[in-house]
Formats: C-alpha cells, structure tokens, sequence
C-alpha cells in the first residue's frame, strides 16, 4: 500500500467484528513498533498482549473505563503499552538530560504507538489507541512492575464501521515558518 494512503486511511475505529489474530501477526505488530527512533536508542517501550476471548473480556470489563469497553467487544486482541522510567532522557548517573524527563519516554512510546497501527492497517486491521484505562487494574492484570509507567491500551482488530475522518486543524494554526 502506498505510504500517503495508509497514512490518510488510519482510522480509530470503534467497532469491531469477530476476527482471529495469531501470535505472530501481534509480534509483527511490536517489531513494527520497534523499527521508531527513540532516545539514544534506548528503546524502553514495553508491550503485554491480551490475546484469548476470556482474558480480553475480563479486561475490558475491568481495566477499560469510560466507553471504552463497549468499544472493544469483538477485538482481535488489546495490547497495554509501558516504557521504562528513567532511562529515556535521562543520563547513566540517573539525572534527566533536560526538562522533560520521563516525557521523553513517553514521547518514544507514541512514535512506536503510531509504527505499529500503521503496520496493523497495512496488515489489514484496525486499532483504537486509549488513554481512558484504569491504570492500577491494568498493572495488577499485566502484573506490571513499578519500573514502568502504564500508558495506553491498544485495541487491534478488524473494522466492522467505516469512520469518516475527525477534522484537522489548518496548516496555518499549527505551522509557522521562523
Ligand atoms: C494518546 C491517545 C489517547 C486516546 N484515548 C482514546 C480513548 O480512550 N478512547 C477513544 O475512543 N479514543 C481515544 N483516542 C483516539 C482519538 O480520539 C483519535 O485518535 C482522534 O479523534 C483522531 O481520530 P483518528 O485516530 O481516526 O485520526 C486516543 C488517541 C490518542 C493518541
């Protein structure tokens, strides 16, 4: 697929229908994600697949909040992404490089968050990046240590609506030539 038409066709989609994901597709999905530069190539993105119908279920049911659960009924899988604190941005002594800190960690994350739905499109599914999750459900479920920040939950799987795209800013609010 050319690049520009996975990049425009991307949608979040937030209905699905039942459709199979194997391991493999999932770990094509995270080599994917880790293909996005990151700080000094530290890659601390970490990633924990919920993959059988029972154990999606539960989760969604527990972990997602707000609409999001009625969102994901029928996803192919739901995977929560981390990174690992203090490291991206940071130097070896443990003292953050500049003002951000762990905002560099996230900002990794979301460079490989946008690899890895580009891929699932091109592969022939869809996701649903949420914020909207309960971050201590989600570390107890994942059994997730400390070291690492939760950040978003990703739903993969096969489209069963056609969103239109959501309008974007014009150029000239975000862009200016210095
Ligand atoms: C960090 C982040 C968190 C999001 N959280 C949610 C969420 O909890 N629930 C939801 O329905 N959509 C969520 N979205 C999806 C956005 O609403 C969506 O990306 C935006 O409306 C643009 O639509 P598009 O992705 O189809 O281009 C999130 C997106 C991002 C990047």
């Amino acid at each position: 697929m050319e690049f520009s038409t996975l990049l425009n066709e991307r949608r979040s989609v937030r209905k699905y229908q039942p459709a199979e994901i194997t391991q493999e597709q999932i770990e094509e999905l995270v080599t994917a994600a880790l293909l996005a530069p990151s700080w000094k190539n530290t890659q601390t993105g970490r990633y924990y697949a919920v993959c059988s119908s029972e154990k999606i279920d539960e989760f969604r049911n527990t972990a997602l909040v707000s609409g999001n659960p009625a969102k994901c009924e029928n996803v192919s899988c739901l995977i929560v992404s981390t990174f690992v604190k203090n490291i991206a941005g940071f130097s070896r002594t443990g003292e953050p490089d500049n003002e951000p800190g762990n905002e560099w960690g996230a900002y990794d994350l979301g460079l490989q968050a946008e690899n890895l739905c580009l891929r699932a499109r091109e592969m022939g599914f869809d996701t649903l990046i949420m914020g909207l999750r309960d971050e201590e459900t989600v570390r107890k479920f994942c059994d997730i240590p400390e070291t690492e920040e939760v950040m978003a939950v990703i739903a993969v799987g096969k489209r069963d609506e056609e969103p239109q795209m959501p309008p974007r800013k014009p150029l000239e609010r975000v862009l200016k030539f210095i």
